[in-house]
């Protein structure tokens, strides 16, 4: 046995170099990676140069490799480990890039570079000294962990150790999957058409290599993402982290948090922060695969009128295609010149419409599109010639597949888009099998290829789930063109949805000049930047309405906040109580859609009878009269990165109790949401974390703080709690009573309507809020200061109450709009006196909670409201 004595670390940042011992067995780790033949020390930069000490288990190692440790900020750390000598894909230029700051601050980690035989590094959280990530193979005791790095053309692996284990961890999407990762398990990042139909905790649609480590004792969390887009392995034990990827550079950021929510903040600084979403996009959707005619969805247009419920949005699957192209439609069962005026109609109603629009471009002869993109030659080459599309089979047949890394891929799709909107003047997009699906596995004359001899990049030497990687999807030899050159599909398959979305955001902000509206199924770290999301093909089942919540707090832990899983359930049969349960749950996803496949049984609202329909009245009109708040959470995504909606761990960092909760979720920080998620459930087991909770509906003060109570739920509930403390703007819309003829309510309508402010006291008596408003459609409006954001403050000694104003910013007309009333939970009397900008009012009373009506206060201008 042989002992390494020279440990050399540097503490970054506070400048001490310090040289301890450490003892190393040399025959652990069995592939020790590289040693330090160099380092650099820069203000804010390490540089460190290594060299290959032994070859790695698949060859074509990287003999000498550079790590760049850069302090980009004092929250953010960049380590990345390049190819010393020779360029490789990488993917920062499509992410926001920090520029690191070149003056000197106080940053809330260190790190340390071992430098003796072989290479790591740590990172560590200043203020408790906490090791967040350690990739030195041994442990404290001299245990072998795990490798050290090894970097070669095709693999590239490196650990992490846990200071203490099994942690919490959350993130590696996208799957299907409960909140909390579990701590023994092999974690697939490569974007695939998978739905929820198989095994939970697969990979799917998307990918987001980011995790987050919550230390529930501290309650300090921090996340680390590794930006790549090769596929992944990543491979959690109790006691360590592997990242497996078969590509690509290693480029690691550490964001230190110490709060969860600031974990996510400093995640999107990197990755791009939420685009702000239409106004429109936040109402309620109704869509299926199966609406076969022109007349059918003209037909549930009209239920939703003739049942008065509320309709913001129609949508079309694939059916309105002419045999499944994209940009046509088929002459008789949507005739255009019907088509187009039957959008007009809706839009005439402030009503919506949104429909598919596939990647794959069928390859039919004569057909327009197809020509278009081979003449623009912006399509996805075959290996074989490198000239030819890559050909694979998707709704219409054969198709070919545009390639949004190249600029006459971006053209060609803006173009026809163009041309569609010349017929249908849609409102958004939905942007469905950009994993990309492929239904023959890779190419389409071959259908099972036995691995080539030497690099198939279909079979790399190391593979990712252990499938065939052009298992549904394009052969992974397919080339594209990008600012880099010529790259493999094998390097950028995670990427291809993610380059869709940005096209096609791209596309749509020319031709409607206003914010787009884009559902896409495929994301990857930074998709919420330009576009949302929803979560695939679930099914019409109680565990998929289950983990339709895990799978929205992710997606808001991954910065893509509109989002939401298919209302009723996509594959099988709904049925009225299952429905019911799903549109109460559903109203509160950032994005509302019922959507169904072509056999299912229909479950729009109206069919399952009146009960049913009333409840899906209600659930609507609970979302509707809640908009004020969404919208404002959704401004604060946009410019801070906040989640919209919330694990409970989010607010209560440091109670053990909530590192696993995912039956239950907060909406911004304060409305607490547990659904009935079990069949024939007439209550919920809920958990009431350590405050102070009032009903939402009845303002009735809750006794639970800290524990978990069990609350009635019959079939017309489902249990709102508010958070004292908290101002939540709503516009109310139970009442609103259509016009004859006329359509029930829409967001156009619902955000003209009179606010009413709900204040919930807490102990201090205290509470406050803020209410962003903007017109809902045009671009960069808060960029632009086109916005008012007005903060809502509640003080009192105990004796007197004060409610008042502030209008921070000014900058949208909101003169047409009042507060109409005011509800306050926590007040325990009636008031003798009750005055409203200096005069004296007698519409209020007191039961269960202070009401205060029949006012018009305008919101253009700051008022106050005292009583006592
Ligand atoms: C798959 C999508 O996930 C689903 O929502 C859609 O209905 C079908 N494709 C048909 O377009």
């Amino acid at each position: 046995m042989m002992k390494y004595s020279l440990f050399l670390s540097v503490f970054l940042l506070v400048g001490v170099i310090f040289i301890g011992s450490l003892n190393v067995n040399a025959s652990c780790p069995a592939f020790p990676g590289y040693n330090v033949t160099n380092y650099q020390r820069y203000p804010n930069d390490i540089v460190v140069e290594l060299s290959l000490l032994s070859p790695g288990p698949y060859g074509n190692d990287i003999q000498n490799a550079v790590v760049h440790l850069s302090f980009v900020n004092a929250e953010v750390l960049r380590v990345r480990i390049l190819d010393a000598d020779n360029q490789r894909w990488e993917i920062s230029d499509i992410i926001n890039k920090l520029v690191p700051s070149n003056e000197p601050f106080n940053s809330l980690y260190e790190t340390k570079v071992h430098a003796a035989d072989p290479f790591s590094f740590a990172v560590i959280r200043i203020s408790d000294g906490s090791v967040l990530f350690n990739t030195s193979p041994t442990d404290e005791n001299g245990n072998c962990l795990f490798n050290g790095l090894i970097f070669s053309d095709y693999y590239i692996e490196l650990s992490t150790q846990f200071e203490s284990p099994n942690p919490n961890l959350y993130g590696l999407g996208e799957r299907t999957t409960q909140l909390r990762l579990l701590n023994n398990y092999t974690y697939t990042i490569f974007n695939k058409d998978e739905g929820t139909a198989s095994t939970p905790n697969i990979n799917t649609y998307g990918s987001h290599p980011f995790y987050m480590n919550l230390d529930s004792k501290t309650g300090n969390a921090h996340g680390v993402l590794l930006l790549n887009s090769n596929a992944m392995d990543i491979v959690i034990q109790p006691q360590s982290l592997t990242y497996k990827v078969t590509g690509g550079i290693l480029d690691l950021f550490f964001f230190m948090g110490p709060s969860p929510l600031q974990v996510i903040q400093q995640y999107t600084s990197v990755v791009g922060k939420p685009h702000m979403p239409s106004y429109w996009s936040l109402g309620w959707h109704q869509c299926r695969w199966g609406y076969r005619t022109l007349q059918d969805t003209m037909d549930v247009v009209s239920n939703y009128t003739y049942y008065n419920i509320p309709l913001e949005t129609i949508w079309n699957d694939i059916d309105y295609m002419d045999d499944y192209k994209d940009f046509t439609s088929d002459p008789e069962r949507f005739p255009p010149d019907q088509y187009g005026a039957f959008v007009d109609s809706l839009h005439a109603n402030n009503q919506h419409y949104m429909m598919i629009v596939d990647p794959g471009i069928s390859n039919a002869t004569g057909y327009q599109s197809y020509e278009d993109l081979i003449s623009s030659g912006g399509y996805i080459r075959d290996a074989a010639d490198g000239v030819s599309p890559v050909i694979g089979m998707v709704w219409p047949g054969f198709t070919a597949f545009p390639d949004f890394f190249n600029p006459d891929g971006v053209s060609f799709w803006q173009q026809q888009l163009q041309n569609w909107y010349n017929v249908v003047k849609f409102d958004g997009i939905w942007i469905d099998m950009n994993e990309i699906s492929n239904f023959c596995s890779g190419n389409c004359w071959n259908i099972d290829p036995a691995p080539q001899p030497g690099f198939d990049p279909n079979f790399p030497p190391y593979i990712p789930g252990g499938i065939q990687l052009s298992d549904r999807t394009i052969n992974m030899s397919s080339i594209q063109s990008t600012a880099y050159g010529d790259v493999l599909h094998y390097n950028i398959h995670n990427l291809y949805g993610y380059s869709e979305g940005v096209a096609t955001r791209r596309a749509l902000e020319n031709i409607q000049g206003t914010r787009s509206t884009i559902i896409s199924r495929s994301t990857f770290a930074g998709a919420g930047y330009h576009y949302s999301h929803w979560l695939g093909d679930n099914k019409s089942t109680y565990q998929d309405l289950y983990y339709s919540i895990p799978g929205i707090l992710l997606m808001n832990m991954f910065g893509v906040p509109l989002v939401g899983a298919d209302i009723g359930g996509f594959n099988g049969n709904s049925n009225g109580p299952l429905l019911a349960r799903w549109m109460q749950l559903g109203n509160f996803y950032p994005f509302s859609r019922n959507h169904n496949t072509y056999n299912g049984v229909p479950q729009e609202p109206y069919v399952f009878g009146e009960q049913v329909m009333n409840i899906s009245i209600a659930a609507i009109n609970m979302k509707y009269t809640l908009l004020p708040y969404y919208y404002t959470l959704f401004h604060f995504a946009h410019t801070q990165g906040n989640p919209v909606v919330r694990p409970l761990f989010f607010e209560y960092s440091n109670d053990e109790n909530t590192v696993a909760i995912d039956q239950q979720f907060l909406l911004g920080s304060h409305i607490m949401v547990s659904p009935v998620l079990v069949e024939d459930a007439v209550t919920v087991n809920a958990y009431f974390p350590d405050d102070t909770w009032y009903d939402f509906f009845s303002g009735e003060l809750m006794t639970y703080s800290g524990q978990n109570a069990t609350l009635d739920a019959p079939l017309e509930v489902i249990p709102v709690h508010l958070r004292a403390g908290a101002i939540i703007p709503t516009q109310p819309t139970y009442n609103y009573e259509k016009p004859a003829n006329g359509v029930p309510i829409t967001t156009t309508i619902a955000r003209t309507l009179p606010f009413e402010l709900i204040v919930s006291l807490d102990q201090g008596i205290y509470a406050y809020g803020q209410l962003y408003l903007d017109d809902g459609i045009s671009l960069d409006t808060y960029e632009n200061g086109f916005y008012s954001l007005i903060e809502f403050e509640l003080t009192s000694d105990s004796v007197t109450f004060k409610l008042s104003s502030t209008i921070d910013t000014n900058g949208y007309d909101a003169s047409h709009l009042n507060i109409g009333s005011i509800k306050v939970y926590g007040a325990t009397s009636l008031p003798s006196n009750v005055v409203v900008n200096g005069q004296s009012i007698t519409t209020y009373q007191f039961n269960n909670y202070l009401l205060i009506e029949n006012l018009e206060i305008p919101l253009s201008e700051t008022f106050e409201i005292d009583w006592s």
